[in-house]
């Protein structure tokens, strides 16, 4: 019953409640400068922790009192744009996040101008995520998790077919001055994985600012911040009947309590037969 709340547009499901089809049809001549960051993520796979990670990294709170700002004002969705912002008016760097396809991002990311941050995870827990988010959140979806996997391997859900996303970017990662992640490897070295894109930003942080970009990314501090957590774009977007979070729960693995042995079987046969030859490893547990 997720159908109605999507549309799909050149061939990919959009959230039809936010997206603007006029941004959508022009996004090719969409205008990238050369210090750009683009963080890319299908749904769940990280996002706003990243958000909140380049808006640290970046001090955002430098750039025009920002550090008052919501971060998803700081680093805003580029498909979504619910504050509405004008993005050609916005002072360099810019830092942005997208759910799109490879196929679908401006010309200039193709050409190399600006940076992308690819963070993937594990299919499973993204599947589950999402089945939470979409019920306890969105509450667009109010069938079985049964019935959410099968809309998950149709790929009839947000960000369509998640084996179209990361291999289409993956294999088309030539294109792109590119980085790939993983949400698993932030969760097991946030410290490692910080150094890892400051070094790609070519970012040099001190030891204490990167304890505070450390301190203020984990699972804790996000939940309580209320900048970070998204908890009033949440109420403002889907209503007060809201019973979920973004920051949910935040640990790798949670499709054990989620998916039954013959679900997991399932699931597995379709994993290995899409991603045979994918060079890329995921961290299931
Ligand atoms: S969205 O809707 O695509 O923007 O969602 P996204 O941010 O990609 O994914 C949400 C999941 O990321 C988890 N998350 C974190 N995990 C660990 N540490 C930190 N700091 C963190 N921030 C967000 C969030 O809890 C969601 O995962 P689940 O498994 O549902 O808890």
């Amino acid at each position: 019953d997720t159908d109605r709340f999507l549309l799909k547009l050149k061939g990919y499901y959009f959230d039809r409640l936010s997206v603007d089809i006029g941004f959508i049809e022009n996004l090719d001549d969409f205008e990238i400068r050369e210090d750009d960051v683009f963080i890319v993520t299908y749904p769940k796979s990280g996002t706003i922790w990243l958000q909140q990670l380049l808006s640290l990294i970046y001090f955002e709170e430098h750039r025009e009192g920002t550090g008052k700002l919501e971060t998803v004002t700081r680093v805003p969705f580029f498909e979504y744009n619910f504050q509405k912002i004008d993005f050609g008016k916005r002072p360099s760097p810019r830092l942005f996040s997208t759910h799109l396809s490879y196929y679908l991002v401006p010309r200039g990311l193709k050409n190399k101008r600006a940076k992308i941050i690819y963070v993937y995870r594990n299919p499973k827990d993204v599947m589950c995520s999402n089945f939470h988010f979409e019920k306890n959140v969105k509450l667009q979806f109010t069938s079985t998790f049964e019935a959410f996997m099968k809309l998950f391997l149709e790929g009839r859900v947000l960000g369509s077919l998640w084996f179209d996303h990361i291999k289409g970017w993956y294999e088309h990662r030539s294109l792109f001055n590119i980085q790939f992640m993983t949400y698993e490897e932030m969760k097991q070295d946030l410290r490692g994985s910080v150094l890892k894109i400051c070094k790609f930003l070519g970012k040099e942080l001190s030891e204490e600012d990167m304890d505070t970009v450390v301190r203020q990314a984990t699972f804790e501090n996000m939940k309580y911040d209320p900048l970070a957590n998204y908890d009033k774009i949440i109420t403002t977007a889907y209503g007060t009947n809201v019973k979920g979070h973004f920051l949910r729960k935040g640990t790798i693995g949670d499709w054990k309590s989620h998916m039954t042995v013959e679900q997991n079987e399932s699931f597995d046969k379709i994993f290995q037969r899409e991603m045979k030859d994918f060079p890329l490893k995921f961290i299931w547990d």
